[in-house]
């Protein structure tokens, strides 16, 4: 698979569908195909191209219902299939997690929305994640769709980290290259005084991988800079004070505007990214509003990331690869 710009149009030609590049580096609006009608083998082909050229593409206006999404989500990978969801999900859709309930999350722990959201935002990139970067094996693409959306409020931003990468000067890119950090769940929370829900479900379902810090992209062989602001813990072999100096320095490269695209959503948009390339930040804008948002989720089952040195990444505690 390639990302240069000018095989995704030929693939795209050949399918009929029109790729849109909607910000310099990363996001493209796909026209042209009817989700719920199934695809044939080139729109796959052209589809699969420009997520992995543009990081994230988007549709608009499609009609997928829960199998209809799962069936989308097959043509690309291996849907997983969490333990647990929350109690939107449906039932019968085991590879669907929905997100309806803004209180239900911090709820469950005895916190209303905003003190959730205050006790886990360490820094003010906190909320810039790839998703479910603590296991071994985080997903390879995310698949969200929209249902329900608020007037105003709550659009989703993505960043693109191979083009990161690739803006750090070389010396700095050299430095990286060689590095580790550990991903950890629940890095940074601030914990409520006395006893603490959310602390005692952490300390029993610990999740932390030793990930490299510069990621060989497995299909496009892309260096990605492998952080975020919402697992990484230390980088290793580092003190403190220099893993806090260069992880803060690396997180404001990863998240610099010209390196992101963001997506307001109407009802039956869909966004497709690459987990492994790409970090995004859920909105915070909109709990305050009191708007119904309704997203359902598929995710696709990736792979153990590898390093610039070969070297795959290493599990800490709590997770398994294929084991969700
Ligand atoms: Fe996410």
């Amino acid at each position: 698979m390639t990302t240069d710009s000018r095989s995704t149009d030929e693939a795209a030609r050949a399918a009929g569908l029109e790729v849109r590049p909607v910000a310099g580096h990363i996001g493209a609006e796909i026209e042209g195909v009817d989700l719920a009608e199934g695809l044939d083998d080139a729109q796959v082909a052209a589809i699969r191209a420009a997520v992995l050229r543009w990081k994230v593409v988007f549709f608009r206006g499609q009609r997928l219902d829960h199998a209809g999404h799962v069936a989308f989500a097959r043509r690309f990978g291996e849907p997983v299939v969490l333990r647990k969801r929350g109690s939107a999900s449906p039932r019968d859709v085991p590879e669907i997690e929905t997100t309806a309930d803004r209180l239900e999350l911090g709820g469950r722990f005895g916190m209303d929305h905003d003190e959730w959201l205050q006790r886990r935002r360490h820094t003010l990139l906190r909320g810039w994640h790839c998703d479910h970067g603590a296991r071994i094996d985080p997903p390879a693409a995310t698949i969200l769709r929209a249902e329900t959306v608020p007037p105003y409020g709550g659009d989703t931003t993505w960043s693109n980290l191979a083009a990161a990468y690739a803006g750090l000067s070389a010396p700095v890119r050299d430095f990286v290259d060689g590095l580790r950090a550990e991903h950890r769940l629940g890095v940074g929370y601030q914990p409520r005084p006395g006893d603490d829900a959310y602390v005692r479900h952490l300390l029993d379902h610990q999740v932390a991988s030793l990930h490299p810090l510069v990621r060989v992209h497995p299909e496009t062989g892309e260096r990605v800079l492998y952080v975020n602001g919402y697992y990484v813990e230390q980088i290793t072999d580092l003190s403190r004070a220099e893993s806090a100096a260069i992880l803060d320095m690396l997180l404001d490269q990863a998240t610099r505007p010209e390196y992101t695209v963001r997506f307001r959503w109407e009802p039956g948009s869909i966004a497709f990214w690459d987990n492994r390339a790409t970090i995004h930040l859920a909105p915070s804008d909109n709990a305050h509003l009191g708007f119904p948002r309704t997203m359902h989720r598929v995710m696709l089952a990736g792979e153990v990331p590898v390093g610039v040195d070969g070297k795959p990444s290493e599990p800490v505690t709590g997770t398994e690869p294929g084991r969700w």
